[in-house]
């Protein structure tokens, strides 16, 4: 499809081409010096102290987070409904319980730390959090302070969060471990990849084993003549990131806070625009000091309203549009396996959600040709 507007588009330029050239021209693509700065890059951009390490993707974060929280078969693991399947996707290859999560309200729709204690038992292992649509979770330093007093793990999944903040602490170092995603999508876009964080030495050095089969040293290390064997500790995955990618990372890490200012200005825009109109954007409230990163624009829908047939009108004059999410207790895997009943708000949000596109380079222009096509469509 030829789209006018597009729901996403990257935020490149020849920087990015320069920087894959020069890792080209170099001669070296494994893990190396570039994944080096990269993580100490991201590590400072994230705050003090801080340990990250560059993966494959955010779901391999999310694996290898639950893998050094000890997360095992029958362990119950809380994440919340309105997500990417991702979450229950990794607690459920571990032979672990994913357990549902209500949001807030029909206005904030991050986890409610009400709802997470109601489905607390013996069992909880470990809590995912999902900073959605980039606004920062609410009861975030409520849910940190929980899981430590229970001895809970936590894991705040920042897919759709980098550069967002609550209390002048970043998204992301809240909880025992913070995943990123850096998927073309993303507020910072390399194709495929992610990040680990924690502030705790012994959960990184568990992560940085697990990350490359367990073992003592990598293939740099060999070439740098470092040494020249390895052990194998533990058995491990492979989810290391290329020089490719951490050198695409560096230079949309540098962009990163100017295009989430930008994805601000255009979300204000909307805001206005359907201030008047039957159209709910949620978060409109948000937690004092804090900032989100803008990832997506998503809307509630009039109860009422055909949304198939307001995603055609879109479509007609070429705007994409998208749901986050569909629920994932209606796919194949999870069929029977949860209740509209364990999370009603988000069940209630669901049925009425749509993402109008929003990018960096998009203009306000832009953004009155959609807001316009769609109130057209709701009449
Ligand atoms: C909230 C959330 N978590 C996890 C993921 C998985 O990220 P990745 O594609 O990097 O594995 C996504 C991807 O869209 C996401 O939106």
């Amino acid at each position: 499809m030829n789209w006018d507007i597009q729901l996403f588009k990257l935020n490149f330029d020849e920087k990015e081409t320069t920087a894959v050239s020069n890792v080209v021209k170099g001669g070296w693509l494994s893990m190396g010096e570039k994944i080096k700065e990269f993580e100490n890059s991201f590590s400072r951009f994230l705050g003090k102290d801080i340990f990250c390490s560059a993966v494959t993707n955010c779901t391999a974060a999310l694996h290898l987070s639950l893998l050094a929280l000890g997360v095992k078969k029958g362990d119950e693991v809380i994440i919340p409904a309105l997500t990417f399947v991702a979450n229950a996707n990794v607690v459920k290859v571990l032979g672990a319980i994913p357990v549902l999560a209500d949001c807030k309200s029909t206005d904030d729709w991050n986890m409610s730390i009400k709802s997470l204690e109601s489905k607390i038992t013996a069992r909880t292992k470990a809590i995912i959090v999902v900073h959605y649509a980039g606004y920062p979770c609410s009861d975030i330093s409520k849910i940190a302070q929980f899981c430590k007093s229970r001895k809970i793990g936590l894991i705040e999944d920042v897919a759709h969060a980098p550069g967002a903040f609550v209390s002048n602490k970043a998204c992301g170092v809240w909880g025992d471990i913070g995943c990123f995603s850096f998927f073309s999508n993303k507020n910072l876009s390399i194709g495929e990849g992610g990040m680990v964080s924690t502030s705790d030495q012994e959960l990184n050095d568990k992560i940085r084993f697990l990350r490359s089969h367990g073992m003592t040293s990598l293939t740099l290390d060999r070439h740098k003549g470092r040494s020249i064997s390895y052990d194998v500790a533990h058995p491990g995955l492979n989810y290391r990131m290329d020089e490719i990618r951490a050198s695409l990372g560096l230079v949309q890490l540098a962009k990163l806070k100017e295009g989430n200012q930008k994805r601000k200005i255009l979300t204000e825009r909307y805001r206005s625009n359907l201030s008047k109109s039957s159209i709910v954007i949620p978060f409109t409230k948000q937690p004092i000091n804090s900032s989100s990163a803008y990832h997506i624009l998503p809307i509630l829908l009039p109860k009422d309203t055909d949304r198939e047939s307001i995603i055609k009108t879109l479509k007609e004059e070429r705007i994409q549009s998208s749901i986050h999410y569909p629920p994932f207790w209606n796919f194949s895997a999870y069929a029977g396996q949860f209740s509209p009943k364990d999370a009603p708000v988000v069940a209630q949000i669901c049925n009425h959600q749509l993402t109008l596109p929003l990018f960096p380079s998009m203009t306000e222009k832009e953004v009155d040709k959609v807001t316009n096509t769609l109130l057209r469509a709701l009449r």
